[in-house]
């Protein structure tokens, strides 16, 4: 048997929508492609290994700037989805001049010597981060920061074992993608993962594992669902026993918000099974969610808490892994050691990034015009059917489309059909779990922007809806 017919046997669910070449892809480029885009993107497609949500590329892109990206032909697009390195705008003019500056003065620190800006960054991070998380290590991706993570949590607790959710996505290296829970990360294809890296289902209130409805706003039902999903986190904490650690994001990226408690009850199982809670905040971080930290809405602090994307400012690549001074304890060995561990250059563009995001008053921008696009999309709820559930938080938000409210069918066809009329009227986004239209705009974007966005999405559903 060939490689390929075994890739192709075992072939994974998708967990998005706008990926490989639907005949509405086809379609979309086929009208909107030009020669010049056509043959940069042909010259990627044959350059590149394919992979999915990566290569092929659907366009080009020329430049980007605040919360726009300008693609190879001169089109603009409000850009909420950014990946979510992009909460300060594209190609922020302060931060710009501090990393020419940072050049200039320093460009890299060899192993051994202590620089200033590696130093104020890892200082800054222990200043605004929540309780006494406080010592702190840098790698380039959010993926290294996440294994980073669980070597602290095995080297202070002695055990291996980890639980984390379903469906999650921690990064693509095999310790990250061995407890994520997304079956492109960890199909047969990729062979065995680490052992013990446990799954229970997640907080998922719309569609909840345990069978619970939520009420007409979409919120749990508090008398029956006893919040059932932090329970069975107990459950298997006590079953399995010597779990290191309970890795998730504090909101997950689907988007879902935890119900009231979760995060209480996850926190006082975790000490109670001596296990240690780590939260990945690589998107949420730094403001996403209308608050600094997604964990400060739930009054809840973890012993590991995991940061990046956004931290570079959208320019470099930064990751930060932030302990309780206990967890120092393995200084006899390398937990990352990467090479460009305390660059001067993305450190510093991380402290800029801390201090535009300060300065600029964007957490709570992120809050305020996250606050009224949910009460818009609520309304916009009321309008359509096809509108199924409306979730999030600040700059984290989702409509989920369905195309029955009963049966809560998932309406694929329909959010990708929304998305190609997006990108036709200047607003960029994604898909998740084919059905969910997830945006996730810088923290730059202005009430007027997402009015724009919300306009444009609102056309879309209507004229899919009329059919
Ligand atoms: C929740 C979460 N964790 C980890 C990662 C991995 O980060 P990186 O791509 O920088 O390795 C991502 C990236 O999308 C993420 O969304």
């Amino acid at each position: 048997m060939t490689l390929g017919t075994e890739v192709e046997k075992t072939r994974p669910h998708q967990s998005e929508g706008d990926v490989n070449f639907s005949p509405r892809r086809k379609e979309w480029a086929a009208k909107n492609i030009d020669s010049t885009t056509a043959a940069l993107l042909k010259r990627d497609a044959n350059a590149f290994l394919h992979q999915s949500v990566s290569s092929p590329c659907l366009n080009s892109i020329k430049s980007a700037e605040g919360a726009y990206i300008i693609d190879g032909q001169g089109r603009r697009y409000l850009d909420f989805h950014g990946n979510n390195v992009h909460h300060i705008g594209y190609g922020h003019p302060r931060l710009k001049a501090a990393i020419a500056k940072q050049m200039d003065d320093l460009s890299f620190a060899p192993r051994r010597f202590a620089c200033e800006p590696a130093v104020e960054l890892a200082e800054k991070l222990a200043e605004i981060s929540p309780g006494d998380l406080s010592k702190v290590l840098f790698a380039t991706g959010g993926s290294d920061a996440i294994e980073m993570a669980m070597k602290v949590a095995r080297a202070k607790t002695g055990r291996f074992k980890t639980i984390s959710f379903w469906d999650a996505f921690h990064g693509a290296g095999f310790g990250a993608s061995s407890i994520g829970g997304e079956q492109l990360f960890r199909g047969q294809a990729i062979g065995p993962l680490l052992p013990g890296t446990e799954h229970v289902a997640p907080y998922a209130c719309y569609r909840c594992p345990y069978g619970f409805e939520v009420d007409a706003n979409g919120q749990p039902n508090q008398q029956v669902c006893k919040t059932t999903c932090a329970n069975m986190i107990r459950y298997v904490l006590e079953k399995e026993g010597n779990v290191a650690a309970v890795i998730a994001e504090p909101a997950r990226a689907v988007p879902y918000t935890p119900p009231p408690g979760f995060w209480k009850m996850v926190r006082e199982a975790c000490n109670d099974a001596g296990a240690l809670l780590i939260f990945d905040e690589i998107p949420t971080g730094l403001g996403k969610t209308g608050r600094l930290f997604a964990c400060d809405h739930d009054d809840v602090t973890p012993d590991i808490l995991v940061m990046g994307k956004a931290l570079g400012g959208g320019i470099l690549p930064i990751a930060a892994t932030l302990c309780r001074p206990e967890l120092d304890v393995l200084g006899d060995y390398a937990i990352g050691h990467y090479t460009h561990e305390k660059n001067p250059v993305t450190t510093r563009a991380a402290l800029t990034t801390i201090e535009i995001i300060e300065d600029e008053g964007l957490v709570e921008n992120a809050a305020t015009v996250g606050a009224f696009a949910l009460e818009r999309m609520q309304d916009m709820k009321d309008k359509y059917s096809l509108i199924g559930d409306v979730r999030g938080r600040g700059f984290l938000l989702g409509l989920e489309l369905v195309t029955d409210r009963d049966s809560k069918e998932p309406a694929k066809d329909e959010a990708e059909e929304i998305l190609y009329r997006a990108f036709d009227a200047g607003l960029s986004f994604k898909t998740t779990m084919g059905n969910v239209l997830t945006l996730t705009p810088s923290l730059i974007t202005t009430k007027e922007q997402m009015d724009f966005a919300l306009d444009v999405l609102e056309d879309a559903i209507r004229i899919v809806s009329s059919r």
